[in-house]
């Protein structure tokens, strides 16, 4: 019954990899809308792959969000490849501390016994203020080894819950409503075909960045996630998703 059920998740990704041409999917079993430990799998799992993938002297990009903490907490504490260094992907997007993309990435690289950078940069500031700090060499220099990650690795979201959840003003979220927004990531929105409808800060990684990178994984789950995660794979290229039986049942029957 175990064997059957390991191989009725193989089967569940090798009909997402077909249906959202994403090279290679991980299912991990339950659905994490309606159980907290199945999110914690997800992490786990993310963890594992991730951890397998790298290269010394990676540069590694990690998002923001709860999927993504849960990924750092649950990476094994055992050194990974060495000069490996973690860079959150994106300034501050508006997250509680504990889901920042600054948290993640030190706990993430205090884990693989790497490094990791901070990109200390507000969400709301006036747009003079944010070409000075552009200009600071250290936010600089920082904003371009960001860009330049090796690997990149990201939650996505449903857009209205991400912008409700990171309080955008009432005229950006009517924004997003309008232009039929479904999915976020890295502080980008898309419409279900894949397209950008609104791109928030410009501090950090940008979409066209992706195409450098080595590898981009994406780590997402929930029944309720699964048209966001079917917009992320028509807007950039995903290399890796690890996912759960939720969004994979849902992302199927969607198509
Ligand atoms: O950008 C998308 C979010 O990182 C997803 O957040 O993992 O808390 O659902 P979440």
């Amino acid at each position: 019954q175990v064997l059957a059920a390991i191989e009725g998740r193989a089967e569940l990704g090798r009909r997402l990899s077909a249906a959202l041409g994403i090279p290679s999917v991980v299912v991990v079993a339950g659905d994490s809308d309606e159980e907290a430990w199945v999110k914690d799998m997800l992490g786990y799992h993310a963890a594992v792959c991730l951890r397998e993938h790298l290269l010394p002297g990676d540069v590694v990009a990690v998002s923001g969000g709860s999927t993504m903490a849960a990924l750092a907490k649950r990476m094994p504490e055992r050194a990974g490849p060495p000069g490996v260094k973690v860079v959150p992907a994106r300034g501050g997007l508006g997250e509680a501390i504990a889901l920042e993309a600054n948290t993640i990435a030190a706990e993430l690289a205090a884990r693989l016994g790497g490094t990791s950078v901070m990109l200390h940069v507000p969400d709301y500031v006036r747009e003079e203020t944010l070409q000075h700090l552009l200009e600071e060499p250290d936010i600089e220099q920082r904003i371009a080894e960001v860009r330049a990650a090796t690997v990149v690795v990201h939650g996505i979201g449903g857009a209205l819950q991400m912008a409700a959840r990171r309080g955008l003003p009432a005229a950006e979220q009517a924004k997003l409503v309008e232009r039929g927004a479904v999915a976020e990531a890295f502080g980008y929105y898309f419409d279900r075909n894949g397209r950008t409808v609104l791109a928030m800060s410009v501090i950090g990684l940008r979409l066209a960045d992706l195409r450098r990178a080595r590898l981009v994984m994406a780590v997402a789950g929930g029944r309720s996630k699964a048209g966001a995660i079917a917009a992320a794979a028509k807007a950039y290229r995903i290399d890796v998703l690890v996912t759960d039986e939720g969004a994979g049942h849902q992302i199927l029957s969607m198509q």
